[in-house]
């Protein structure tokens, strides 16, 4: 379990977080959503270790990583997926998703074994694996994206905005994805603008409001998207 507790935090003088708090628990999917600017990513960067809460705790599995470094973070199985789908576009897509077990380079037979299961779960990547990632279409980079960061054995993925700029039939296929991922064990923390994804796939929901959580609530019958919405646009 993850534990978001109270934290404050921002860039500079300006405060982007006000006492925000959730948790993430085991095995199961936890959906953050919010409109532009709503402080999602900056709520990610703080659990990964990539800004300091101004206050607050970050525990994770009873242990406190808010004061750790980044680089710290995938030791505790924690990995992000940034918002952007970056790639390194002249190197090959293999070379791309390698990249996330650099670390682990040394466990040569392991990466060979984890590579391979992510072009199972990806198979248009496969076709790709020589091609510069430069070329794959916005797609494909999620992919790519995600494929890279389950090679350094994540036990809890972040993931911020997968669906962004995709085509309604690419979300679908990448919804799929990451509800395998999922089946498979992993705990997942979604960051996102599309609530009817966050619907389809979450087992909590928080909408954060100008970096505040205005509501909490575990997903069912009962949650519909205009009930989300108003929150989310800060129309209630
Ligand atoms: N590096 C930074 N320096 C200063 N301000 C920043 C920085 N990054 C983000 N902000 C500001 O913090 C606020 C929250 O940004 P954040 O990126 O967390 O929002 P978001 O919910 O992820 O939005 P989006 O959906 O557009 O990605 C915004 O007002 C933004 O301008
Ligand atoms: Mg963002």
């Amino acid at each position: 379990m993850l534990e978001v507790i109270d934290i404050q935090a921002g860039y500079g003088k300006t405060r982007i977080l006000h006492r925000v708090s959730f948790s993430v628990p085991d095995g199961g999917l936890t959906a953050v959503l919010g409109g532009n600017g709503s402080g999602k990513s900056t709520t990610l960067k703080t659990i990964c270790g990539l800004l300091r809460p101004d206050s607050g705790q970050i525990v994770l599995a009873g242990e406190r990583i808010d004061q750790l470094p980044a680089h710290a973070m995938a030791a505790h199985g924690l990995v992000l997926v940034p918002q952007g789908k970056e790639v390194f576009a002249e190197m090959s897509v293999e070379e791309n998703i390698l990249m996330g077990g650099y670390h682990r380079r040394r466990e040569r037979a392991a990466l060979k074994h984890d590579l391979h299961e992510v072009y199972e779960l990806f198979p248009r990547l496969v076709q790709r694996r020589r091609a510069p990632a430069g070329l794959l279409s916005g797609g494909e980079r999620q992919m790519l994206a995600l494929g890279r960061a389950l090679l350094a054995r994540p036990r809890m993925l972040l993931l911020d905005e997968p669906s962004a700029a995709l085509s309604p039939k690419v979300v679908g296929e990448i919804s799929d994805m990451i509800h395998e991922l999922r089946e498979r064990g992993l705990t997942i923390l979604l960051v996102e603008q599309n609530v009817s994804l966050a619907l389809e796939l979450a087992d909590d929901i928080h909408v954060l409001r100008e970096g505040r959580v205005a509501l909490s609530c575990r997903n069912g019958p009962d949650v519909d998207m205009a009930s989300l919405q108003e929150f989310y646009l800060g129309a209630s």
